[in-house]
């Protein structure tokens, strides 16, 4: 095969065969393929596009040119979740036990924090100890345990799309749907799931910042998991405002025990059981998704999902006890309000620029390897269709320094929109692509 005449093909607008694809994954990841090719022929999908078969094709061609996670040892439909990365997102440390405790095996690999979104094992190494390098034989045996482990992602997946990633990121041709998806996908699929659900998030927060394209993007993964095999379902979630009320790693910890306790805020809660309803139902535990939101609700009520996020936190080192003393977690020295400029009613609260104040206090990384503060962070008191007075409470910082509180303080508050006309808050669930 020739690989300027399948670089020619695609530009033209042509479709590529099984085996063209086949051969440009597998030889781009043995390095017989240069970057400059793969270049050309990542600006040549970015304009003419790969149709269903394509796409299905170039991303079990990235499973193929890695490892592969066997979770053929763990009992029951292996439901994994995945979304597609917002600010102060809460839901997987929510959900992991809240599905387990329904039944659910939940193996998961998760990631740490990126620019300005949050990574769950960050969140999780709030507890003193918690580790998330496992081998593959403990994670294993946890989720036949106790139903539920969380590890990092292992080097060796899907090589190819982290040398296609990496290049993509430097060409402009990061923002095209059969890459983006197949790039998702891939992951999930090498991580062992029998079937996948998305929180595909959209608004000025989210990766897709218009609803029209978040469902293109849920649509086109959705069609990969059908082609191979995995059942995929997508939830489009806004992404306008912060999840919950808590952006920063302990601070989310707390949220999420709280909503476990059934005591959380409303917008998490109900995205939770949403996605945690589609799990149940995708691992045949529950007939219909109301069944699935019951058994859900009972698994808050009765404590057994709390109790299940005690036993993962202890299986994995941490000090299980801080889920009933969140007391003993992390906690930043000071404290300060962010007050409100005016009287009016919140219209707007930039996610991404919020996500940017936590990080700024600490709560990520500007650097690959700088250290994260777990106790900082924004804990919001107000979201967008609330009424507020001048002088109330918008926000409270969690800082261990006050010179940057002061700077985070001016940004925080040119996140904010405040007006004297009412909005309505933003529909959290916008569509449900099956
Ligand atoms: N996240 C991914 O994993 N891949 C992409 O291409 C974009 C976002
Ligand atoms: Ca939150």
């Amino acid at each position: 095969m020739n690989t300027v005449e399948i670089i020619r093909k695609k530009r033209n607008g042509e479709v590529l065969s099984s085996e063209e694809i086949q051969y440009l994954i597998q030889g781009y990841a043995k390095g017989e393929i240069p970057d400059y090719q793969m270049s050309a022929l990542a600006m040549a999908i970015y304009f003419r596009g790969m149709d269903s078969r394509e796409t299905a094709d170039l991303t079990m061609e990235m499973v193929q040119s890695g490892e592969r996670v066997d979770l053929s040892r763990i009992n029951g439909v292996k439901v994994d979740k995945h979304s597609t990365g917002g600010v102060g997102d809460t839901t997987t440390l929510v959900l992991a036990p809240l599905v387990a405790a329904a039944g659910v095996p939940v193996a998961k690999m998760s990631g740490r924090g990126l620019g300005h979104t949050g990574g769950t094992i960050d969140k999780l190494e709030s507890f003193q100890g918690f580790s998330t390098s496992l081998s593959p034989e403990s994670f294993v045996q946890q989720v036949n345990g106790i139903g539920l482990a969380v590890m990092g992602q292992t080097a060796d997946l899907t090589p190819a799309d982290k040398q296609l990633y990496a290049l993509r990121d430097v060409t402009a041709t990061v923002d095209s749907i059969p890459l983006i998806s197949s790039s998702i996908m891939s992951k999930k699929i090498a991580s062992g799931a029998d079937a996948i659900v998305l929180d595909v998030k959209t608004g000025n927060g989210a990766f897709m910042k218009e609803e029209a394209q978040a469902i293109q993007l849920a649509q086109a993964m959705v069609a990969i998991g059908n082609r191979v095999g995995r059942q995929t379902v997508a939830v489009i979630s806004d992404m306008e405002q912060p999840l919950g009320m808590a952006v920063g790693n302990a601070l989310e910890i707390k949220e999420a025990i709280e909503t476990l306790q059934g005591k959380g805020p409303r917008d998490l809660t109900e995205l939770c059981l949403v996605l945690g309803a589609q799990m149940v139902v995708l691992a045949g535990k529950a007939e219909s998704m109301d069944q699935a939101k019951e058994t859900l609700q009972r698994a808050i009520s009765d404590g057994s999902a709390l109790d299940r996020f005690r036993q993962f936190v202890k299986a994995q080192g941490g000090d299980p006890r801080a889920v009933d003393h969140p007391e003993l977690l992390p906690v930043a020295k000071y404290v300060q309000e962010v007050k409100a400029p005016d009287d009016g009613v919140i219209t707007g609260l930039i996610a991404e620029e919020i996500g940017l104040c936590a990080m700024e206090l600490g709560a990520g990384r500007k650097t690959k390897d700088a250290v994260i503060d777990h106790g900082v962070g924004v804990v919001l008191r107000k979201k967008i269709g609330d009424t507020v007075r001048q002088g109330e409470a918008l926000a409270n910082l969690y800082v261990n320094d006050l010179e940057k509180a002061k700077q985070v303080e001016k940004r925080f508050l040119q996140a904010v929109r405040i007006s004297k006309e009412s909005v309505d808050a933003p529909r959290l669930i916008r569509a449900l692509v099956t």
